[in-house]
């Protein structure tokens, strides 16, 4: 048999793959992948346990639980004041990363053009090649990481069908606002293009700023798939739970999709988590101070270290600039640190296509206890 022609012969092993092999080799501390150190909710377990007990074990529905989706449009509505039908927009996927699939192979046909901002999430990319389309890749500007609307314009033809955003941003924790919602309005209203608003770090915004969900733009909000993801909201990356929001029209299309794929997404858990949004309506609210104290512990660790604290606005990863330390390419440093210092964290360049020329950034996850972070920030004061 001849080996099989590669439909994404340009992936291989990712970077994270890499790094947490390294990180265990050198039994360092791993800052490279992004989850938490720590366990979500107590009640949340003890509810999925009760549910798994209890006969919640067989499919769900195709769109979820129907007291999931409620609990997700009573949520949506506490947080953004806006109203969403819980049987016609909202779906239960699993995980956002299933959810964007499903969303962008539902507008994404053969030649058409997805534009994504580098440095941007790995999934992106391989699912638009996959549904027969061709990625355009506009870099974020330089250590602020902001949008070039200029840059965004030029890019944009008549093959262009899809742009996906993300706020707040993985790597960089930097944040849209409200007015960039509405400058990306004004150039997508003429035209037929689509919107993915990956929003899964929706609740994970510091120094008072408030997420521009795309929820607040209601004319962007009819050509938008918005995707939030429960791992990032409850401390639980693993159990891969999330949900897209979209008008009917849309949603009907990505349920074309999310079927054949997934069909439905674990039953237990969707029931727990119902619990868990009811139960706990101000866990949202409450979830940016808990990031933020982490985010200051960690940038107070680093102060007395030569690296460069770049701005984090929200989610939970804090970029720092390596240049007054090293030459090193990003990924020659991350190896070095990890055996000069027993610290991993992630090159940016790999979120890219075309990596900045020079640029020395490297990521770390602050989802991590005090004492981790603090251990961190004593081993690299010695770099
Ligand atoms: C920007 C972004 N989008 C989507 C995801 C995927 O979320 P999930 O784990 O729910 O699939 C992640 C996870 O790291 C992410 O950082």
């Amino acid at each position: 048999m001849p080996d099989i022609e590669s439909k994404l012969p340009q992936v291989g092993t990712t970077i994270f793959a890499t790094m947490s092999a390294l990180a265990i080799k050198h039994n360092a501390i791993n800052l490279a992948q992004g989850f938490p150190d720590f366990d979500g909710s107590a009640y949340l377990k003890e509810r999925v346990c009760h549910y798994i007990n209890n006969g919640a074990n067989q499919y769900a529905p195709m769109p979820g639980v129907p007291v999931l989706n409620q609990a997700i449009a009573d949520k949506i509505h506490l947080c953004y004041g806006t109203d969403v039908s819980p049987t016609e927009e909202i779906t239960v996927t699993s995980g956002a990363t299933q959810g964007l699939f499903a969303a962008i192979h539902a507008v994404i046909r053969l030649d058409d053009e997805a534009i994504v901002f580098d440095p941007a999430y790995d999934s992106y990319d391989p699912a638009i090649e996959l549904a027969g389309g061709k990625c355009v890749h506009i870099p974020l500007t330089e250590e602020v990481f902001a949008i070039d609307w200029q840059m965004l314009a030029e890019s944009i033809n008549e093959r262009t069908r899809l742009i996906i955003i993300n706020s707040p941003h993985n790597p960089t924790g930097s944040t849209l606002n409200t007015s960039d919602l509405e400058k990306l309005w004004q150039l997508i209203k003429d035209r037929e293009i689509y919107l993915i608003s990956d929003e899964v770090y929706e609740h994970i915004i510091f120094d008072g700023l408030k997420h521009a969900s795309v929820h607040y733009h209601a004319q962007l909000a009819e050509r938008t798939f918005i995707l939030s993801s429960f791992g990032k909201t409850y401390h639980m990356t693993g159990w891969k739970v999330g949900y897209c929001v979209a008008p009917l029209k849309m949603t009907r299309e990505f349920r074309k999709i999310h079927q054949f794929l997934v069909f439905s997404t674990s039953t237990p858990m969707q029931y727990g988590l119902a619990d868990m949004i009811n139960k706990y309506p101000k866990h949202t609210s409450e979830l940016p101070g808990f990031y933020q104290q982490k985010r200051d512990v960690f940038r107070e660790a680093m102060q007395a270290t030569r690296f460069k604290l770049l701005e984090c606005s929200g989610t939970y990863f804090q970029l720092v600039g390596y240049s007054g330390i090293s030459h090193l390419n990003e990924f020659d440093f991350c190896h070095w640190l990890t055996e000069k210092a027993g610290v991993v964290g992630i090159p940016i360049s790999s979120f890219y296509q075309s990596p900045v020329e020079g640029q020395k950034i490297i990521r770390f996850c602050f989802a991590k206890s005090s004492e981790t972070l603090q251990k961190v920030g004593e081993l690299l004061r010695k770099v």
